[in-house]
């Protein structure tokens, strides 16, 4: 099927109701003290979900087109919807911790007070912890939907991508940064921690969890569309902060500026940073193109998703 014939809302409403579903599921309101409302509250009812898309679009990327499903269809499997859900789990987690008053001190976030104004700093606190720990939990299934061997590459991915080389040093880097210029290298190196790493590993898992091997060359085509598309995010992230509305994003706007934080409108300013994320968005279609790869339209149509969006 061409690009032009394909629409995203076709292949994204069927999919984002599974992934809706699983999360429903699998974040427990039996966890004790209050702790599973707060768990559900920070992944239920808002978010894009684009990073469990992308894990979505690539698994389908790698499947040879006759077993892959329609765009229409209902989507993936037990195993990759559970990688999808992994992701998104990590990443609610480090919106929870990110919008503590220790760190960026957010009132709103998907537009809903934060997990912490609502229930206070420490259930917030261990609600970030337990979503870490089920995300893992996700990946060593006893019902066979995973092998053993994708389990341990999808724990290694999941857990590369969210420690001290990923998300936790970006995050680390971040707070360090206020009030610092950074270089562009700086920058770029934080960016790709901070939020690059996990968009990149929901592709890598993606696949993964669908049956790419490690060393498939596909693999390696989607790592350089997610290494791009990672960066990308944040650049239009930092956009958003300077030219989106709080109503529209559902977080507080301007708060990177108010914050001091080194941004890549405060380094290049807005049109050469709009500019840059043009130029990712070209690296991350490029990298498809060509590439030992069946169906790509949703990969396509996420990056544009991703440098196009509103909020
Ligand atoms: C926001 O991510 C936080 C960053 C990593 C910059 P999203 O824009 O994907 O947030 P949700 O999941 O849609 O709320
Ligand atoms: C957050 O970056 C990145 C992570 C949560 C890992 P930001 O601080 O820019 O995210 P927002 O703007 O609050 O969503
Ligand atoms: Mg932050
Ligand atoms: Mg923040
Ligand atoms: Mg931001």
């Amino acid at each position: 099927m061409g690009r032009w014939m394909w629409d995203f809302n076709t292949w994204a409403l069927p999919r984002l109701e599974a992934l809706e579903r699983a999360l429903g599921a699998w974040v427990p309101s039996s966890a004790p003290a209050g702790l599973g409302d707060a768990m559900r509250y920070a992944v239920l009812d808002g978010g894009k979900r684009l990073r469990p898309l992308l894990a979505l679009a690539a698994a389908e990327a790698v499947q040879p087109a006759a077993a892959s499903p329609d765009a229409g269809a209902a989507p993936a499997t037990a195993g990759v919807l559970r990688a999808a859900c992994a992701i998104e789990l990590i990443h609610a987690y480090s919106l929870v911790h990110d919008d503590l008053p220790c760190m960026d001190n957010d009132v709103l976030r998907r537009g809903k007070p934060t997990v912490h104004v609502q229930f206070g700093e420490a259930p917030a606190l261990l609600a970030g912890d337990a979503l870490q720990a089920l995300a893992f939990e996700l990946l060593v299934p006893s019902d066979g939907s995973l092998t053993d061997a994708q389990s341990v590459r999808l724990c290694r991915l999941l857990a590369l991508a969210a420690g001290h080389d990923g998300m936790a040093g970006g995050q680390a880097i971040d707070l360090a940064g206020v009030g610092h210029v950074l270089t562009q290298a700086q920058l770029e190196d934080m960016h790709r921690r901070k939020t690059g790493a996990v968009l990149l590993a929901s592709v890598l898992m993606g696949a993964t969890a669908a049956g790419a091997g490690a060393c498939d060359a596909a693999l390696a085509a989607l790592r350089v569309y997610g290494q791009a598309l990672g960066l990308a995010f944040q650049v239009v992230d930092d956009i958003l902060d300077v030219t989106a509305d709080s109503a529209t994003l559902g977080k507080t706007a301007g708060k990177d500026a108010a914050a001091d934080k080194p941004t890549f409108v405060s380094l290049l300013g807005l049109e050469a940073a709009r500019r840059y994320a043009d130029g990712l968005l070209a690296q991350a279609h490029a990298a498809l193109d060509g590439a030992a790869l069946h169906r790509t339209e949703a990969l396509h149509a996420v990056a544009d998703w991703v440098v196009r969006r509103s909020h």
